[in-house]
């Protein structure tokens, strides 16, 4: 049974955190919620047992105390990558995704992203507007983690592709420690019908199963 660091990001998808939450651990993973401030505008995030919900506000704990970093104080964002099997970030959105392409690191989440081990694998479940999913910045965002992530030499036939669902295909054939999960059609929370939904959680559930079994 595994480790599993589950980032949640300010999509609407957040409020399926109990319940991928629950399944991941009844399934006797240990599970850790790294949630940003988007994030909780979603569902309430005190239905989890206490302890595992991990905020921003928890990187720099002295703050609340008026203090400064003193010499040897843990960093949470390094104890965590040391602690944990698998990154899983479910929903992922727009924002975070870019975040992770351009390496940027501001807060809890993003800086375990760009502190990860790289043997370790990482599975993201993306979900967004329909328009977002397919603004031309979610292709250069996925093709920059296909460049950061892929095993070389692999096969080159992604610097063609066009749309940002057949990418997420070819990222998981050429970068064996990362998954992206493309999103699916279905009624958004904003009311449009289109490609963006997160996936279910048990297609969730079985990618971190078999993203941890390789
Ligand atoms: C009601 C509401 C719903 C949103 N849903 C999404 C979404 O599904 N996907 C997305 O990429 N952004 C969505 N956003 C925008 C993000 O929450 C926003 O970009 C935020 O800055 C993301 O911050 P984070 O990546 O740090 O969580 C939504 C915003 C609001 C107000």
């Amino acid at each position: 049974m595994a480790k599993i660091i589950l980032g949640v990001t300010g999509s609407v998808a957040a409020i399926r955190t109990p319940v991928l939450f629950e399944t991941l651990t009844q399934r006797g993973h240990e599970v850790r919620v790294v949630v940003t401030e988007s994030a909780e505008y979603f569902w309430d995030a005190s239905v989890l047992p206490g302890g595992s919900i991990l905020r921003d506000a928890d990187e720099w704990p002295r703050r609340r105390l008026g203090q400064v970093y003193q010499r040897d104080d843990p960093i949470l964002h390094i104890e965590l990558r040391r602690w944990a099997d698998l990154l899983l970030v479910a929903p992922l959105d727009a924002h975070t995704l870019a975040k992770f392409a351009l390496g940027l690191c501001d807060n809890l989440l993003t800086c375990i992203y760009r502190a990860w081990h790289r043997e370790r694998p990482i599975v993201l479940a993306p979900a967004m507007n329909t328009a977002m999913w397919e603004h031309p910045a979610t292709l250069r965002h996925l093709s920059q983690l296909l460049a950061d992530h892929a095993v070389s030499p692999w096969n080159d036939a992604w610097t063609a592709v066009t749309e940002a669902t057949a990418l997420c295909h070819h990222i998981n054939q050429a970068c064996p420690k990362l998954r992206v999960l493309a999103p699916v059609v279905k009624r958004l929370a904003c009311g449009d019908e289109g490609l963006g939904a997160m996936v279910e959680v048990s297609t969730i559930v079985s990618a971190v199963e078999a993203a941890l079994d390789k």
